[in-house]
Order: structure tokens, then C-alpha cells, then sequence
């Protein structure tokens, strides 16, 4: 494995969505390199908040994690967290996630998505750090035809309110980094998957159904 202690020196990174499913994963790989991480959550009941805390409670194990259970739309407890660690480096992954649920809570995506994306972009902007890395979104992809991907598409067509929360941050962040000379980076994640994993996303969901030998659910008629 390469060693990248000497690039992460004493820093510290804030990881929002710590106690998520890729949050705990980049959390976890920023201890074992030896880097300081507060991490952020508000452990909400999307899926089991149980799962969540069991992820949490093991980067606790580390000395050098910081926990703090706060909801991005809380901009004073925002406030006391820079205040308090100065986060040299950010790494953004709390967000709403899912497509389907976005059909039936939208005001979910409003709040954690656009209203927790500006606040943490406006605390950027007040302690600037050294980077900041977001998620983003394969979503921005929907409604296009020409294929394979790139980024040099053009991603106007979102079909979900997830894909176009997640185009809105894209923008939100460009504005930001022409603005305030913010570096920014959005990564257009695809399914990704692994252990500890999402109760909510395909792998999880068949591999649940095929140990009870059920039969998986799948969308759109079989035409995908
Ligand atoms: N997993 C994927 O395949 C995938 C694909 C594309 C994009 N993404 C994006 O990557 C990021 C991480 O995804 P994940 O799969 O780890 O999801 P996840 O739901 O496991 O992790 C997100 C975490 O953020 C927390 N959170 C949500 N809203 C919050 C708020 N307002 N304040 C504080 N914490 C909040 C949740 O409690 C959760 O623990 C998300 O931005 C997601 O949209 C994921």
C-alpha cells in the first residue's frame, strides 16, 4: 500500500456522512494513513440508523476520529464545528441519497442536498480549506442518449429531483470556486458497492433475496 503520511501530515479532514456507507470507507482509509477526522452525521432513519452507528462506532476505535452527530441544515452547529477543528481538507458525502425515494420525499432532497450543500459551502468560504471534494452524481446522466459518459457532456436533462439536487450542487460549487477561488471537486459516483453497504441499493437488496431464495425485484419491466 502506498504511504501517504507525509502528504496528510497533521491535517485535518472533515468527512460528512461519516456514518454512511462511502463516508465510513474514506473516513476509515484517512485514519489507517495516520490523518485527523471529525466526522459528521445526523444518523437519520433513511435506512437503519442502527447500521450507521455500528459504522460510526468503529472509526470511534480510532483516537484520531472526532464524531460529531449534527444535521447539515444546522448552520450554528456548522459554525462551532469549523470554529472548533479548522478542517484543512473537506471531503462532502452526507447527502439524501436514492432515486425512488425522491418521488415520494422531495423536501428531504431540498434540505440535506441544496439548503446543507450552500451552508457547508458558505463555512467554506469563511475558513477556506485546502479542498473540497463533493459528491455528485452518475444520476446528472439520465435523459442522455449518446454513449459511453463523459464529462464533457452536457447534463441538463435530469429525470429525478435526486439527479437535479445533485446538477445544483455541481452548479452551486462552480459558483463558489469562481466566486471565492473555492477548489472544488465533484465526483459523479456510479453504483458503488461493498461492505457495509447500502440496505437501500440493488447489490444489497438481491443478495438479501437470494439468500432467502426470494426473487429479486426488478424495475422498469426487465428493460434496462
Ligand atoms: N452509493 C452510491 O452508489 C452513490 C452513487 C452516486 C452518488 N452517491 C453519493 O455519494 C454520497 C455518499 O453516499 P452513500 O452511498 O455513502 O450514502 P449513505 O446514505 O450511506 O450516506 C450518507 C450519510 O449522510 C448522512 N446525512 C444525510 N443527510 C444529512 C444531513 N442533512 N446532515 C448530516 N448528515 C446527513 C446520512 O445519515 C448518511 O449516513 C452521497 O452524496 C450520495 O448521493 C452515492
Amino acid at each position: 500500500m502506498t504511504d501517504h503520511t507525509s502528504e496528510i501530515g497533521n491535517n485535518t479532514f472533515l468527512v460528512t456522512g461519516s456514518a454512511g456507507f462511502i463516508g465510513y470507507h474514506v473516513s476509515r482509509a484517512l485514519l489507517d494513513h495516520g490523518a485527523r477526522v471529525v466526522g459528521l452525521d445526523n444518523f437519520n432513519d433513511y435506512y437503519s440508523p442502527a447500521l450507521k452507528q455500528d459504522r460510526d462506532g468503529e472509526l470511534r476505535r480510532y483516537p484520531k476520529f472526532v464524531s460529531v452527530a449534527a444535521d447539515l441544515t444546522d448552520l450554528p452547529a456548522l459554525e462551532a464545528l469549523f470554529e472548533a477543528h479548522r478542517p484543512g481538507k473537506i471531503c462532502h458525502l452526507a447527502a439524501q441519497a436514492g432515486v425512488r425515494y425522491s418521488l415520494v420525499n422531495p423536501f428531504a432532497y431540498q434540505k440535506s442536498n441544496l439548503e446543507g450543500f450552500l451552508n457547508l459551502l458558505e463555512l467554506a468560504k469563511r475558513f477556506p480549506p485546502e479542498r473540497l471534494v463533493y459528491a455528485s452524481s452518475s444520476s446528472v446522466y439520465a435523459g442522455l442518449t449518446e454513449m459511453p459518459f463523459s464529462e464533457t457532456q452536457r447534463v441538463d436533462t435530469p429525470i429525478s429531483l435526486y439527479a437535479a439536487t445533485k446538477k445544483a450542487d455541481e452548479l452551486m460549487a462552480h459558483a463558489y470556486s469562481h466566486l471565492f477561488g473555492l477548489p472544488t471537486v465533484g465526483l459523479r459516483f456510479f453504483t458503488v458497492y461493498g461492505p457495509w453497504g447500502r440496505p437501500d441499493m440493488a447489490m444489497w437488496l438481491f443478495t438479501e433475496a437470494m439468500l432467502k431464495a426470494q426473487p429479486i425485484k426488478v424495475f422498469n419491466y426487465g428493460q434496462m
